[in-house]
């Protein structure tokens, strides 16, 4: 392959390129689904499956993800049709860039929702309103701001601006900048919560509740729950680390720099529960509480605790920082599609993919308000988006993308590029071949066609 970096440049270092990647995979899948579906799961086993999946399908998955971006250096579906083409294979795999791409204009209006319920929070933190309140007074309160479109339109406008305003600027000055920034931030105050978490008293039990591997409450589902989210939280499936993948160094080794992706990003996903569960357990509150564990039990927990405003604060500037890291990851393949293939400006193709991502958006909020009747297979438009990418569009993504590296790219290819030989080359092989793609195909079958 002819080219030695992307048009729109390279990261500075191998860290930088880890850095980027652990921004994008870390957020709100990490802090907010990932304590939540592991408290309606029942914890410890739920855990050892998510940990088993991110180890056998998320790594190796996530390494040809990166040696597609990085041989071609272009976006996803460029970069696709290239390293077809090279292995004497069909220009049509492009085809899961596109569906990528998709993936991640759709996540990234009902991610954004999201981003903006916890600027909110920010702020209701900040001011106070919610110290001393009851259970049922912060159910309320999280159900009236759903109910209450002009003011969502604003945090997701606010959102989607700090998103679009860092990838217009590019990889170097935008993304590369605001990752030397918030990850070294997300990191020290996911300590400092740790630390709070620990004083709190429920901090045994937090542990136990996550550790104890109890197989008794092993479900099928619960299994199915875990593979699902571990495309979702390491941005898989979709192109974004295909993308910048495309941005890294030839001399970096791509299974050590996954390896530790992947381990930052499950490091983060455990700490976060642990920073919950104790602050939960603590106050006498269920773990099983459902997506409103963090808008709602956490806020009560915090407004009962000494510091606890102050502690709040942090927490949601913490979701935040890892939302807007994750939000801007949505976007840059996209981007990068637009400027290559039709060479748009950079800023030109951000601020209108970002319009229409924006507009898809204002759909999303009003799934609680003016447009709660519009609905899909009995879905509103935010739950239908959240499950149709998350659970089929990534996975199908990713067992694509693993046939294509399997059985379609050349190994010698492969093997120069990921720069692996022998055993460790046959295992990855062997995972993407068949492991994967049965394991996901598996997965999405009992997805589609429930068991109880
Ligand atoms: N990994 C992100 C999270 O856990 C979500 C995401 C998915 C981001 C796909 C980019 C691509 O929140």
């Amino acid at each position: 392959m002819k080219n030695k970096t992307s048009i729109q440049g390279s990261w500075a270092s191998r860290w930088i390129f880890i850095l980027a990647a652990t921004g994008s995979a870390v957020g709100l899948g990490n802090i907010w689904k990932f304590p939540y579906i592991t408290g309606e799961n029942g914890g410890g086993a739920f855990v050892l499956v998510y940990l088993a999946c991110i180890l056998l399908v998320g790594i190796p998955i996530m390494m040809a993800e990166v040696f597609i971006g990085r041989r071609a250096r272009k976006n996803p579906i460029d970069a696709l049709e290239d390293v077809a083409e090279e292995s004497e294979g069909s220009k049509s795999w492009g085809l899961i860039g596109l569906m990528g791409m998709l993936s991640g204009i759709l996540i990234f209006s009902f991610y954004s929702v999201v981003g903006g319920w916890v600027l909110h929070y920010i702020k209701v933190m900040l001011t106070g309103e919610m110290s001393g309140i009851s259970s049922d007074d912060a159910g309320a309160a999280f159900g009236a701001l759903l109910a209450d479109p002009s003011t969502l339109l604003g945090w997701h406008t606010l959102f989607s601006i700090m998103c679009i305003a860092v990838v217009a600027a590019g990889i170097n000055k935008g993304i590369e900048t605001a990752t030397r920034i918030m990850m070294p931030a997300l990191f020290i105050l996911l300590i400092i919560l740790l630390g709070y978490a620990m004083t709190t008293g429920g901090f045994a039990q937090g542990w136990n509740f996550m550790f104890e591997f109890d197989f008794s409450k092993l479900t099928w589902g619960a299994a199915l729950v875990a593979l699902g989210h571990s495309f979702f939280t390491l941005s898989l499936g979709m192109g974004t680390i295909m993308a910048y993948g495309s941005y890294m160094t030839k001399d970096a080794s791509i299974g050590k720099t996954v390896l530790a992706i992947g381990a930052l990003d499950t490091l983060v996903a455990l700490v976060a529960g642990l920073a919950i569960f104790p602050i939960i357990f603590s106050n006498g509150m269920d773990p099983a509480a459902g997506p409103g564990l963090m808008f709602i039990s956490l806020p009560v927990a915090f407004g009962q605790m000494p510091f606890g405003q102050l502690f709040g604060v942090l927490f949601f500037v913490l979701v935040g920082v890892a939302a807007w890291t994750s939000a801007i990851s949505l976007l840059e393949p996209t981007v990068a599609f637009l400027v290559e293939r039709f060479n748009l400006k950079r800023i030109t193709a951000t601020v209108g993919l970002g319009i229409v991502v924006w507009g898809l958006g204002i759909a999303c909020l009003g799934s609680f308000s003016f447009m709660s009747d519009v609905t899909f297979f009995g879905k509103n438009t935010f739950d239908f988006l959240d499950y149709i990418t998350a659970n089929i569009m990534l996975p199908l993504g990713g067992i694509f993308i693993a046939l294509f590296a399997g059985w379609v790219v050349k190994n010698k290819f492969a093997q120069e590029e990921l720069n692996m030989s022998g055993v460790l080359f046959s295992l990855w092989n062997l995972s993407m071949k068949f492991t994967a793609p049965i394991a996901v195909a598996v997965v999405l079958y009992f997805l589609l066609n429930p068991m109880s």
